[in-house]
């Protein structure tokens, strides 16, 4: 490891500065990268990724050098106490640390060494349900007359004796259980093992603002913030109407339903206003939600008014966009008419809940190629991009025998589960790929992993890795990409072509989505230079009056 400007400590990093040495919020102009923690590093070869396991690896994602790959910050999926019904996702305590993934002190400790390389790290926080075996839920059971019983939200039967409204689990099936012992059923937007809080307690809001301190004061950066939109119910727990033959859509309305009263309520606003306000009490603390709306015109408000409800929101549409330039422009350019100015984007390519990209746009000669493309586009958009794990390789989606399923998505639909984007990080060839010297790993290791793994790629100039780390290093000396306008630029079928720009400095991004070569016209750009290009050789050339671009090619090119 090199130099490290800051002093060994969790405090959180001094506030950052733009171009023009204005204050700037970290977040805006940070490339985030996300660990599934379960599956990055496995430090006591129990086959499980642990927090010690990430402390060891810090210096491959920043080191302060080129060898580095050159991330800003950290998203660390769950690390609390879990029965793991849904991997972390069902927290049975919220300040303290699951036992697979370490300690207390070693979270502290991670915050050290991330902080000590300027790494921000920001932890997965799942306020909308816990697990049923939480005291809470636990108090919340025993009895109707429990002063934690309306922590949750509980009902009476319907006059048939089944559930109170038709509500389905984003998991398929009734999104109520009955209790025998007390005779109510309870709510759970996931499984029965994820009893939804009732944020219409006070109570319960002040117990989540609790633990939000509690991580705060222990010198986290920020974070991700689990279904956000579904924190608050219809008070009068409405049926959800079907949606008209005509507006139908998979996704949205899953379980046959517009999900008109069981989220994206006007009363989580007022919640996140409020953790806002906790937030700024700590300095510049980050805050991610997820908004799991495929609509974005709904989800421009959860910006609130750009500096009091969330600094950042996911944007899922990208994960259902087919590999088509006008279809990814299309997208873009609707976000951009929405958003208000101080509001930026937050593009998701890849997650531990979605396929990788590198299968999603596979193909049998440019399946690597396109994933340069995509990740090109994902890097110098507008906006503040996530990389998932492994995807700076070119991991793919592993194909997992039904005998080892574990994710309870793919228990229940085979096909649709999400252990194949969640499986272990292949650091080098060796026995267990570097990740574990468990020989039985939680998932299955690639059978790619010989070949695709850091180890592999470090040293290699025209390696995926290399190409990720110029474009990761080029960003982040280029303001035009890190806080300039979009503008998109007409161009032939099949590519998209942006110009990005702040102050005097202009950066062309041409982007060729066809399976064949095309040639963009750009006589202004004549004797520019490409910076970088998902061909390295590429990289210097000189730009006549057209500039050709190879089937999925992209290249970047400054003014
Ligand atoms: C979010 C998480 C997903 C989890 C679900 C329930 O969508 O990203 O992994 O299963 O919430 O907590």
């Amino acid at each position: 490891m090199k130099e490290h400007p800051q002093e060994s400590s969790n405090e959180p990093l001094a506030a950052s500065h733009d171009e023009d040495g204005n204050p700037m919020e970290w977040w805006r102009n940070a490339v985030f990268y996300q660990i599934y923690v379960r599956s990055f590093q496995d430090s006591n070869a129990d086959g499980v990724g642990d927090l010690p396991g990430i402390i060891e690896r810090l210096d491959y994602l920043n080191d302060g050098t080129t060898r580095s790959l050159g991330v800003d910050a950290l998203w660390l999926t769950p690390i609390n106490p879990s029965p793991m019904f849904d991997f972390g996702y069902d927290v049975s305590d919220y300040c303290d640390v699951e036992p697979l993934f370490g300690k207390l002190s070693d979270i502290d400790r991670l915050l050290v060494e991330a902080h000590r390389r300027n790494l921000r790290v920001i932890l997965d926080l799942v306020p909308n349900h816990t697990s049923h075996l939480h005291r809470w839920f636990q108090e919340s059971r025993a009895s109707r007359s429990s002063p934690k019983r309306d922590w949750y939200v509980w009902r009476d039967p319907s006059a048939d004796g089944g559930p109170p409204n038709n509500w389905v689990s984003s998991f398929g099936g009734p999104a109520w259980s009955l209790d025998p012992s007390t005779g109510q059923y309870y709510l759970h937007s996931f499984l029965a093992e994820q009893p939804d809080l009732n944020y219409r307690n006070p109570e319960v809001v002040q117990a989540m603002e609790n633990v939000l301190r509690f991580w705060l004061e222990r010198g986290v950066d920020g974070f991700r913030v689990d279904v956000i939109h579904k924190m608050i119910k219809d008070e009068a727990l409405r049926d959800n109407p079907k949606p008209t033959p005509e507006e139908d859509h998979p996704i949205k309305h899953y379980g046959g339903q517009v999900h008109l009263y069981d989220e994206d309520q006007p009363g989580v606003h007022e919640i996140i206003r409020s953790w806002r306000r906790i937030l700024n009490q700590y300095g510049e603390r980050a805050m991610v939600g997820e908004v799991y709306i495929l609509d974005p015109l709904r989800i421009v408000p959860y910006y609130g008014n750009g500096d009091d409800e969330l600094p950042l929101a996911f944007n899922f549409s990208f994960l259902w966009t087919p590999w088509d330039a006008a279809a990814f422009r299309a997208q873009v350019e609707q976000v951009e008419g929405l958003l208000p100015p101080r509001a930026q984007p937050t593009y998701v390519l890849s997650s531990h809940d979605a396929p990788r990209f590198r299968s999603r746009f596979d193909h049998p000669q440019l399946g690597a190629a396109r994933a340069r493309v995509a990740a090109m586009m994902l890097l110098t958009l507008r906006g503040t991009p996530f990389l998932y794990y492994g995807e700076e390789l070119g991991m793919a989606d592993v194909v997992i025998p039904s005998d080892r399923i574990c994710d309870p998505v793919g228990k229940r639909f085979p096909g649709l589960g999400r252990d194949p984007e969640r499986t272990p990080m292949q650091w080098n060839g060796n026995t267990g790929a570097g990740f574990s010297t468990n020989g039985d790993p939680w998932l299955p290791l690639a059978d790619d992993y010989t070949t695709v793994n850091v180890a592999a790629q470090v040293d290699d100039p025209s390696s995926h890795l290399s190409f990720y780390r110029r474009l990761l290093r080029y960003r982040k000396q280029t303001p035009a990409l890190t806080q300039g306008e979009y503008r998109a630029l007409d161009s032939p079928a099949d590519t998209f072509v942006y110009v990005r720009e702040h102050n005097r400095q202009r950066v062309m991004i041409a982007l060729n989505f066809a399976d064949e070569p095309r040639v963009v016209q750009c006589a202004e750009w004549r004797g520019t230079t490409i910076k970088v290009a998902s061909d390295p050789k590429r990289e210097a050339q000189e730009i006549g009056r057209e500039l050709s671009l190879a089937p999925a090619e992209g290249v970047v090119i400054e003014a």
